[in-house]
């Protein structure tokens, strides 16, 4: 992961750096670091976030007008001062920021030795700088021709930013499989992992492709070459992104704000593809395809995560409503099962970032093997929406806090539009009921709207709960993923050991942890199996377990049953997970807070998994 900010121009470079870091910390946050051209080159790293590297930085030097920065994600080397990046050749000329992991470092590092280098961070990273500089003074070659050769050596994932203090003047970036953008302002340039960095300098961006390597110079120059040495023209883009949708707008936490965000998120998803009243779907990304979606013999979904969980809900949606078979996978199994696929499926990726390397391999695999790959993403722009052959936006905006929230309403909301159109394409459902979901549909982010002014109660039963160890998540049908779902929220952010199931298949196994200490949260909202829900509610209290039970507005069954029930509005049973899954972020969000957790960031995590 690790998140990657550089500048070179005439402005200070620091605070740049400081202000693109905050907004990348997200990718990781187990140390910061920054290297300063002043004629000289000042390195200042720090284990921890942003902030301690920024204490530790008063009273130092920090002019420059070129500048790296990192805040990283720990793959190789614990979290300390040390293995923090930026690292540094060992002539002291060259230092390089790294997002990744080189393979074969273990085998470059020994080689390196014999020839007398010295190391000091147990980094793959550092095996990198020394590389390049070995291949520089040993052949006298300028940086971006040292770095080129060197990548020729390197097995393995990287975007990096390389700095030689012997020529001043221009910065080298390279990536394969870590993303990487290059920002072109007036007269300076600014590159990063992603575009947040950029937006408030300029709009105008080049994104750097697999095994390319980029050259920005003070001159105003931007050239880009592969590592085969194949001159690129850069493409360059204009970026779609506002500024205010990455500060926190008067929220605690970005999660919070991401909560609050989901009737918007959710009716911008729609915006344009649907007229419930005119009763059309159109799917800008599926248009072209859609007669080879509506005769695939069958749907491969892979994800990862939050991610997954939404395309287990899409297996009910394509199923039920466009009869078309699914199945859904974790990227990473799926990528390395030798799996059958043929031309006649379509691979469907999922993913918040675009940049899930276990989801990125998984459709390269798919894409070799024929099959249609096609791709649904929130950021615009990342290596999964230019890797797939078609594909949609959620459009949901930014998403920073690293537990994931309304981009998982988004994806199902895509995901619905996709099934319903198929279906209706197909003729596997009717009119009425085409007509009926789509004016449900729209109907979504008014009824969200009143879920979170409910708020106060879910905090009020998180307090209830926040000295809980353990927690069971039970749902049904379309309910079941979103069980899985709220497991893994309160899990990630809250670090309370919690477990979804099938409600019916508790009494398999789960059923023996029940006991008074037991919260089981029973999501029960389904219309089609409401009695047996209410059953496997029996089931836990006559085991003295404590049940929260989210239930439709009105239901007086169970309310006299569960020890807690969380009302929310009726919705057709396809769309309940859009609805149902809301409470379970507010009550893994408070009882995070409840307990002093930082919910952005939590720990061992990072927002967007570029490694495998
Ligand atoms: C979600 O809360 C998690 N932090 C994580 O499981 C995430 O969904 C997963 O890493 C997939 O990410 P992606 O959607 O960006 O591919
Ligand atoms: N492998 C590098 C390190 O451990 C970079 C990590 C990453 O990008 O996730 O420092």
């Amino acid at each position: 992961m690790c998140g990657i900010v550089a500048y070179l121009g005439n402005k200070s470079a620091y605070p740049i750096m400081i202000k693109g870091l905050q907004r990348l910390e997200y990718r990781g946050y187990d140390s910061a670091g920054v290297a300063l051209l002043n004629g000289s080159l000042t390195i200042i790293r720090r284990k921890g976030k942003v902030k301690d590297l920024e204490d530790f930085a008063v009273g130092k030097n920090l002019s420059g007008t070129v500048g790296i920065g990192h805040t990283r994600w720990a793959t190789h080397g614990k979290p300390d001062d040390r293995n923090a990046h930026p690292h540094l050749s060992g002539n002291g000329r060259l230092t390089l920021v790294h997002n990744g992991i080189i393979e074969n470092y273990d085998t470059l590092k020994k080689a390196l030795e014999k020839l007398g280098h010295v190391f000091h961070s147990e980094t793959d990273t550092e095996v990198l700088v020394h590389l390049i500089e070995e291949i520089q003074t040993r052949d006298n070659l300028v940086i971006e021709e040292a770095v080129r050769v060197a990548l020729q050596k390197v097995v393995g994932a990287y975007a990096i930013v390389v700095i030689d203090k012997e020529d001043p003047d221009k910065l080298v970036a390279a990536r394969k499989a870590s993303p990487l953008v290059i920002g072109i302002g007036t007269d300076d340039f600014y590159i990063a992992s992603d575009a947040t960095p950029i937006v408030e300098y300029t709009k105008k961006v080049v994104y750097l492709n697999d095994e390319e390597i980029a050259v920005v110079k003070k001159d105003g120059s931007l050239q880009i070459f592969t590592i085969s040495n194949e001159m690129q023209k850069p493409h360059i883009q204009q970026l779609d992104m506002e500024l205010e949708r990455l500060e926190k707008e008067g929220f605690d936490y970005f999660m919070l704000k991401e909560i609050h965000e989901q009737p918007r998120t959710i009716a911008d998803g729609m915006r344009g593809r649907m007229n419930a009243e005119e009763g059309w779907i159109r799917l800008g990304g599926v248009a072209e395809y859609v007669n080879k979606m509506s005769k695939a013999q069958r749907f491969i979904i892979v994800a990862c995560g939050t991610s997954w969980h939404a395309g287990l809900i899409a297996e009910y949606l394509f199923e039920d409503l466009a009869r078309i078979p699914v199945e859904v996978e974790y990227a990473s199994e799926f990528r390395y099962r030798n799996p059958i696929i043929t031309e006649n499926d379509v691979v469907i990726a999922l993913s918040q970032s675009g940049e899930t390397a276990d989801t990125m391999a998984a459709l390269e695999m798919a894409k070799e093997k024929g099959a249609l790959i096609y791709g649904l993403v929130n950021v615009v722009g990342s290596s999964i929406a230019r890797l797939t052959d078609a594909g949609s936006y959620i459009h949901a905006g930014p998403e920073i806090g690293v537990a994931s929230t309304k981009a998982f309403t988004g994806q199902l909301t895509l995901l619905t539009l996709m099934a319903l159109k198929l279906a209706y394409l197909k003729g596997t459902i009717t009119n009425s009921y085409f007509h009926e979901l789509l004016t449900e549909l729209e109907n979504i982010p008014a009824k969200i709207g009143k879920i979170l002014q409910n708020a106060e109660q879910i905090e009020y039963i998180a307090g209830e709960f926040k000295g809980a160890s353990n927690a069971l998540y039970l749902g049904r049908g379309y309910n079941f993923p979103v069980a899985l779902e709220g497991a893994l929220k309160l899990k990630e952010i809250s670090y309370i050991h919690a477990e979804g199931y099938p409600a019916a298949e508790m009494k398999h196994g789960p059923i023996a942890l029940i006991d008074e200490n037991m919260p089981v949260i029973v999501i029960a909202n389904n219309k089609s199996a409401y009695e047996k829900i209410v059953s496997n509610i029996q089931e836990v209290k006559a085991r003295r377990g404590v049940v929260i039970a989210i239930v439709e507005e009105g239901d007086e069954v169970i309310k006299h049953i569960a020890d807690y029930t969380i009302e929310i509005p009726a919705t057709e049973e396809p769309l309940s997970p859009l609805l149902s899954v809301i409470p379970l972020q507010l009550f893994a969000y408070y009882i995070a807070i409840l307990r002093g957790c930082n919910v952005d960031q939590p720990r061992n995590l990072a927002k967007s998994v570029t490694v495998e």
